[in-house]
């Protein structure tokens, strides 16, 4: 069965303080929701702890929003995906544009990273996206495309069950400027295609796709009522447990 997901990636932002108070708030307003949407948060490494023991009893589960890709030892600076399966976390978020764009993410080592966040027990949210030259080209669905094969082709149909993607057009992160429903939902479609010529028809069936750029509760009811669109990797928006929990009543 498809699950629904919203999960907020509150990428570098809040202090510590500020986390768990909106991770409490997130927590209270969960209640409203029904039980067929999973709420997941994502807030920095340092917050981590923290909010596990705020979410603790709730339905909301936690995410990282990046793992090291080596398993352990000197690498100064790194998060292991061992050590964010201890502090709780059930997901971590690979392959964020603005970790490909900045910090030098290739899908060879999204690759990497996979392998030790499956063994480490995490489910993984992959993001793919075009950015806007490769859109205005006309290459998105080759782009996108490309970003699946190299990355998912190197797994099972077993990890796949551990897999959900999440589409994030560069072009509408943070700008205000959303894909239109039809865009999003062409590529989502697109996405389970390519997964179905790999996995088969029911491991695509299954598969979650998350749409994720400037989504906000005035837009998420046309995004998530599209036939592949199974809900959000929102940004901004999650900074605001009304707006966040608002987004997640969209279905
Ligand atoms: P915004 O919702 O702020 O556009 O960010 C989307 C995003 O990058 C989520 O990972």
């Amino acid at each position: 069965m498809r699950k629904y997901i919203v999960a907020g990636n509150w990428k570098m932002n809040t202090t510590v303080p500020e986390g768990v108070e909106l991770a409490k708030s997130v927590v209270e307003k969960s209640k409203e929701l029904p039980s067929n949407v999973e709420l997941v948060v994502a807030p920095p490494f340092t917050h981590l702890a923290s909010v596990a023991e705020v979410l603790k009893g709730s339905k909301v589960v936690l995410s990282a929003q990046n793992c090291a890709d080596h398993a352990k030892g000197a690498y100064t600076g790194e998060i292991s995906a061992d050590m964010l399966a201890s502090v709780g976390c059930t997901y971590t978020i690979l392959g964020h544009s603005e970790r490909r764009q900045y910090y030098g993410e290739t899908d060879e080592k999204l690759v990497e990273k996979m392998k030790l966040a499956f063994a480490a027990g995490l489910k993984v949210i992959l993001c793919v996206g075009e950015n806007l030259t490769e859109r205005e080209e006309g290459r998105h669905f080759d782009v996108v495309k490309e970003q699946i094969v190299n990355v998912l082709y190197q797994f099972t149909a077993e990890d796949m069950a551990n897999v959900v993607v999440a589409y994030e057009p560069v072009w509408a992160i943070g700008t205000g400027k959303t894909a239109t429903a039809e865009q999003a939902e062409e590529i989502h479609a697109c996405i389970r295609t390519v997964v179905c010529e790999k996995f088969g028809a029911e491991v695509a069936e299954d598969l979650t796709i998350l749409y994720g750029g400037s989504c906000k509760p005035s837009n998420a009811v046309e995004l998530f009522a599209q036939k592949d669109i199974d809900g959000g990797l929102i940004g901004g928006a999650a900074l605001k447990a009304d707006d966040f929990i608002a987004i997640a009543l969209s279905f």
